[in-house]
């Protein structure tokens, strides 16, 4: 079988990379619509090797297509979402908006691809965050085996999960602050070129940010375990694409760090870095590439249950994009 297809805020980064993947990874395309706002209806998208022309999300019908892939921002899919699934159409939804409905799968392919079977309970599945997908294609098989118990992690974030007026504003700022000009900041609130910013979403209540409480909460749901503990502090850095992680783990059964390789080294998605002198970083293995790269894997030299990862995954290939595609990939192989 072959499906119609949207995008819709193809013009963004992660909008323009989902097209990229479903090209490069042949989906059984029949039609696909690039759609965004009014603003770049007319202009052309590349899928492909094709040009695709923009259409106003606002003038499409969406009886059109059976799948649609959402990366407009939260209020565009609370606006949009409803109406394309009302239509039978499927949303792979990757804003923040529905993940924590308890109705709606939250999927990582690797990790919990069964949840995926109550798709049609609103016919709307989310695709988590970026930081917590990385992380959980690392973690899930080491929960599976030896159950985690609790979670300290930093993140160390680029710039382009936050779009593509972001990755704008990294280069400007560091053209002008080498040239001795001050740096003009519009889309983060203080300076990102050279500096980093242990801020990224809405702080809360609690102190913690939105970020931060999306990894806890999201952990949660996708590996259905609510004593999973998770102690985030979530840091966007100069790096124009590929996050990275520093994850402290503490197990319920002792697992050294060998054990740890040995489990990884055989996972689905997973590249390691076995040499402890070695380590993958953003720029070199976390742009344009699928897997999750996992290095510096070490016992905790300070708790008897504890093992040090070092993270590294492409944000907006494996965090959003491509793991929207491979939800897809799943809901036509095994439900539509
Ligand atoms: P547009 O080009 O029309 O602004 P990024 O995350 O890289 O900033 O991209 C955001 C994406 O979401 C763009 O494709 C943008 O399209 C799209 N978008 C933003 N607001 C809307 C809206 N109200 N309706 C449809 N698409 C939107």
């Amino acid at each position: 079988a072959k499906y119609n297809v949207a995008v819709l805020g193809a013009t963004g980064v992660v909008g323009k990379t989902m097209l990229e993947i479903l090209a490069e990874r042949e989906f059984p395309i029949d039609q696909v619509f690039a759609l965004a706002s009014a603003r770049s209806a007319g202009d052309t998208v590349l899928f492909g090797n094709k040009q695709l022309e923009v259409l106003d999300a606002d003038e499409f019908d969406w009886s059109q297509v059976q799948i649609a892939f959402f990366s407009a921002g939260g209020s565009v899919s609370a606006k949009y979402a409803p109406l394309a699934a009302d239509e039978g159409c499927v949303v792979i939804d990757n804003t923040s908006e529905f993940r924590y409905e308890p109705d709606i799968p939250l999927v990582i392919p690797e990790v919990n691809p069964h949840d995926l079977a109550n798709f049609r309970n609103r016919n709307i599945i989310a695709n988590p965050n970026c930081s917590t997908i990385q992380m959980l294609v690392a973690l899930a098989p080491i929960h599976k085996t030896v159950g985690i118990s609790r979670i300290n992690v930093s993140t160390y974030q680029s710039v382009s999960g936050t779009g593509k007026e972001a990755i704008e504003e990294l280069a400007s700022q560091a053209g002008q602050m080498v040239n001795g000009m001050p740096a003009d900041a519009k889309v983060y609130p203080k300076t990102i070129a050279f500096n980093v910013l242990p801020h990224i979403d809405a702080f809360q209540d609690n102190g913690y940010t939105k970020e931060e409480m999306k990894m806890v909460w999201e952990t949660q749901k996708i590996l259905g375990d609510e004593s999973v503990l998770v102690n985030p502090t979530a840091v966007r850095v100069p790096v124009m694409f590929g996050h990275a992680e520093a994850v402290h783990l503490e197990t319920r059964d002792q697992i050294d760090a060998e054990g740890v390789k040995s489990l990884l080294r055989e996972a689905e998605g997973i590249i390691l870095f076995e040499d402890d002198n070695d380590y993958p970083t953003q720029l070199e293995e976390g742009s344009g590439s699928d897997d999750v790269y996992v290095g510096r894997v070490r016992n905790d030299i300070s708790h008897p249950h504890g093992v040090n990862l070092w993270v590294v995954a492409d944000n907006v290939r494996k965090g959003a994009a491509l793991n929207s595609v491979q939800i897809a990939e799943v809901l036509i192989r095994d439900y539509l």
